[in-house]
C-alpha cells in the first residue's frame, strides 16, 4: 500500500491512473465495518484509495473531537491486509490551507434527525467529501449504511453539484450481540457496553410492528429510559425514496428506521432498513 500525505503526493500517484478508482472515506479507528467497505470496493473497481482525516469541521461538539480514537499504525497494518491500494493521510492544515466559510445547507436533512441534533455536522461533512472527490477522483465511493442520513445527504450532493461519482451504499456491520460498530464504541464503560444493543433490539421492534409504528415507538422510547444512562434523542422512520421524516406507510414502499442516542457520553446512532 502506497501512503500520501499531501494531495500533491496523492495527484502524483494518481494522475497517469486509467483504472477505475473505488474511494472509502474515513476518519480512521478502522473497524470490521470500515473493513466491509474496502473489501466491497476492492471487489468492485481496480484501485482501491482509502483516506484517514479526523475532519474538524463536522464536529460539533470540541469533546467528541478531542476523544475522537487515533489509531494510524494500527489502521495501516488493517488496510494493507485487506489489500488498499493507497492510503491518504492529509493533516488538517493540509486539508484546510484556507479557512473555509462556504457552507453548504441541506435545508430539510438540516432540519431531521442528525441534522437537527448536530448543527453543522452535515455542512462539515459535505465540505470534505467534497475536497477529497476533487482529490480521489473516483469512479465510485462507498458509504456504510449505518450512517443512514450521510448516505443521503452525499446522494443529494453528488446530484446537485454534479460529482461524476456512483454512491454505493454497504450494509452496516455488527458486534456478535447486534451493537452496530463504531469508532466510538470503545468509549463505551463496561456496563454501557453491555446496555448499547437495546438500541438494534427496539429497530427490529419497530421493524416488525410498523402497522402500529406510534404506540410501538412510544413503548420503546417507555423501555428505553428505564436505563437511567441511556438518553434517547430520537426515534425516526424516514421514506427511503423522497428521505421525509414519516410516520405513515405504504405497502411495498422502503423505509429506514433510524435511531440516535446517548448512553454515558457516547452518542451512538443506528438503523434499519425495511420493506412494509
Ligand atoms: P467514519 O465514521 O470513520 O466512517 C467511515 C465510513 O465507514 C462511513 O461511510 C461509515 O458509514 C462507515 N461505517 C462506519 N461504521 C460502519 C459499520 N458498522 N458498518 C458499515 N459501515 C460503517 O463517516 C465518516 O467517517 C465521516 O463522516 C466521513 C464520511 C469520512 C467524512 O469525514
Amino acid at each position: 500500500m502506497q501512503i500520501a500525505k499531501t494531495v500533491q503526493d496523492l495527484r502524483l500517484l494518481l494522475d497517469n491512473c486509467t483504472k477505475n478508482i473505488g474511494f472509502v472515506p474515513t476518519m480512521g479507528a478502522l473497524h470490521a465495518g470500515h473493513l466491509r467497505l474496502i473489501d466491497v470496493a476492492k471487489s468492485k473497481t481496480e484501485l482501491v484509495v482509502c483516506s484517514i482525516f479526523v475532519n474538524p469541521l463536522q464536529f460539533n461538539n470540541a469533546d467528541d473531537l478531542a476523544k475522537y480514537p487515533i489509531t494510524l499504525e494500527q489502521d495501516i497494518a488493517l488496510l494493507t491486509s485487506h489489500g488498499c491500494d493507497i492510503l491518504f493521510i492529509p493533516t488538517t492544515e493540509e486539508m484546510y490551507k484556507k479557512k473555509t466559510t462556504l457552507e453548504i445547507n441541506f435545508s430539510y436533512q438540516n432540519s431531521v434527525m442528525e441534522g437537527l441534533h448536530r448543527p453543522g455536522h452535515f455542512n462539515g461533512v459535505a465540505v470534505v467529501v467534497s475536497k477529497l472527490f476533487h482529490y480521489v477522483q473516483p469512479k465510485i465511493a462507498f458509504f456504510g449504511q449505518k450512517d443512514l442520513q450521510q448516505c443521503l445527504i452525499i446522494s443529494q450532493l453528488v446530484d446537485s453539484l454534479s460529482f461524476p461519482v456512483a454512491i454505493e451504499i454497504v450494509p452496516t456491520v455488527r458486534e456478535k450481540d447486534g451493537l452496530a460498530m463504531s469508532s466510538r464504541n470503545v468509549r463505551l464503560s463496561a456496563e454501557a457496553r453491555k446496555i448499547a444493543p437495546i438500541l438494534y433490539q427496539n429497530l427490529e421492534i419497530l421493524a416488525a410492528n410498523l402497522q402500529q409504528f406510534i404506540t410501538t415507538k412510544n413503548e420503546c422510547l417507555k423501555q428505553l429510559t428505564i436505563n437511567s444512562s441511556l438518553e434517547v434523542s430520537y426515534i425516526q422512520a424516514i421514506d427511503m425514496h423522497t428521505g421525509l421524516v414519516v410516520e405513515n406507510f405504504e405497502k411495498g414502499k422502503k423505509y429506514g428506521l433510524c435511531i440516535a442516542a446517548t448512553i454515558d457520553n457516547v452518542r451512538l446512532i443506528d438503523n434499519v432498513i425495511t420493506v412494509y
